[in-house]
């Protein structure tokens, strides 16, 4: 991170602390439509237009690791199979044979030399070219090359598999804008995949996720963990294009006993590239539309929350670090390699399923979310227009009011600053 960035988040960390409100240029934020919890016509447009339209973290590049290495993805609801290519490239097909619809692989992970469906054999390379189909003599005028598997797009950042079912999408890294520019200190490149977990949660995906988008909670559900750990009054919140947003909130005691108690095994080796603020702050990244990691110089342990069903949630903990030796490998999330959530996610964790009954419940209207919350308000805002603000009944949808003054690098804060500091 570059120095002018850093001395505008310290100043940004004196403004939080010192202001008595709001900033004088941050919108009122109108409710959150309880249905967008609850409908399933709002889940119907999720899975169509935002499932369909954004780049999803599928997996990591140590899960491919050698020639014909495969994973079989199906988290966006649609077959994917993702496969390593000879000259060291991924490639994502959906996992759907060009003949009559076979899996082209049934387990969830493997190596192929080739891929053949087992149906009735036709065979594929990991280009997902047709070579050879079995008695070929019975068919008229079977051009093979137009019977390729079915791409997906399919982009890395570092060691990252990110896939995409859209055509017209920008790239990756365009995606991720100023983003990857702030990550390219913590080695997404080098960073090894060290343990990854899968959950169920009896909630929304969306009700799981908001716990990971705020500080506004920490003091009361994380007292001895994150919450002692953490200063949310110095919590800076930075607004990015395309609906991501990153938080920077500066440690109390970085390695002390509130974080031991907190995080399941922490890494003990270290990213050395990691600047200032990752080494002293939790700098953490929500990027759209569900991929939420704190990343510091210990590693890069992102949190995947993905729909199974309205009202369930699959939740994905992964740790990918830096090489740990000989050491046994980290683990961020859980205790006793996946028995149970570390201590920080049982506590993030706990109200989902109450919260998913109450939403449900006639009791339940809506969502008034405080400036300290903007990054949830952003997030949908950037839902809506994924989907299309016209796709959307009026009850459910979410008014565009945070504009783009505040969208990195903008902000207005930055003006305010003198002001509110001068008054302290
Ligand atoms: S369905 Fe794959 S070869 Fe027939
Ligand atoms: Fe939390």
């Amino acid at each position: 991170m570059e120095r002018r960035e850093i001395e505008n988040l310290r100043t940004l960390m004196a403004y939080e602390k010192a202001r008595k409100a709001p900033p004088a240029a941050f919108p009122k934020l109108p409710d959150i439509p309880a249905g967008r919890y609850t409908d399933p016509r709002y889940f119907e447009l999720e899975k169509k237009h935002i499932w369909g339209k954004a780049w999803l973290f599928a997996v990591h590049l140590d899960e491919l690791s050698e020639a014909g290495s495969f994973r079989l993805w199906e988290n966006a609801g649609q077959p994917v199979l993702l496969v390593r290519t000879r000259a060291g490239g991924v490639n994502a097909f959906f996992n759907t044979c060009q003949h009559r619809g076979a899996p082209i692989v049934t387990e969830t992970s493997g190596r192929r030399p080739l891929l053949t469906c087992k149906y009735h054999g036709w065979t594929y390379d990991h280009d997902g070219r047709l070579l050879a189909v079995k008695s070929p003599e019975d068919f008229q005028d079977l051009d093979l090359s137009c019977r390729s598997l079915v791409k997906v797009r399919c982009e890395l950042f570092g060691k990252f598999v990110f896939v995409n079912f859209d055509e017209a999408a920008p790239s990756l890294l365009d995606w991720l804008g100023p983003i990857a520019d702030d990550w390219q200190e913590f080695q997404f490149n080098r960073c090894r995949l060290a343990a990854r977990h899968v959950f169920d949660l009896d909630c929304n995906w969306k009700v799981a996720m908001e716990a990971n988008m705020e500080v506004y909670h920490i003091k009361n559900i994380h007292p001895t963990t994150v919450g002692a750990m953490l200063d949310d009054r110095q919590n800076v919140n930075t607004l990015y294009a395309n609906g991501h947003a990153r938080m920077v909130c500066p440690k109390l005691e970085p390695d002390g006993p509130a974080r031991a108690l907190a995080y399941g095994a922490p890494a003990r080796a270290e990213i050395e590239t990691v600047g200032e603020i990752g080494r002293t702050c939790t700098q953490s990244y929500n990027l759209f539309p569900n991929f939420v990691a704190p990343i510091s110089q210990y590693g890069i342990p992102p949190l995947m929350f993905w729909p199974n069903g309205i009202n369930k949630t699959r939740f994905e903990v992964w740790t990918v670090a830096p090489d740990w030796g000989d050491a046994p490998a980290p683990d961020m999330w859980t205790v006793n390699n996946g028995e149970t959530l570390a201590q920080v996610l049982l506590e993030d964790t706990e109200f989902g399923a109450w919260i998913q009954k109450s939403m449900e419940s006639s009791g339940f209207r809506g969502v008034p979310l405080s400036y300290q919350e903007a990054r949830i308000y952003h997030w949908n805002q950037m839902a809506d227009r994924i989907i299309g603000v016209d796709n959307i009944p009026q009850e459910l949808r979410v008014e565009q009011v945070i504009g783009s003054e505040w969208i990195y690098p903008n902000d207005p804060r930055l003006a305010e600053v003198g002001q509110v500091l001068a008054a302290e």
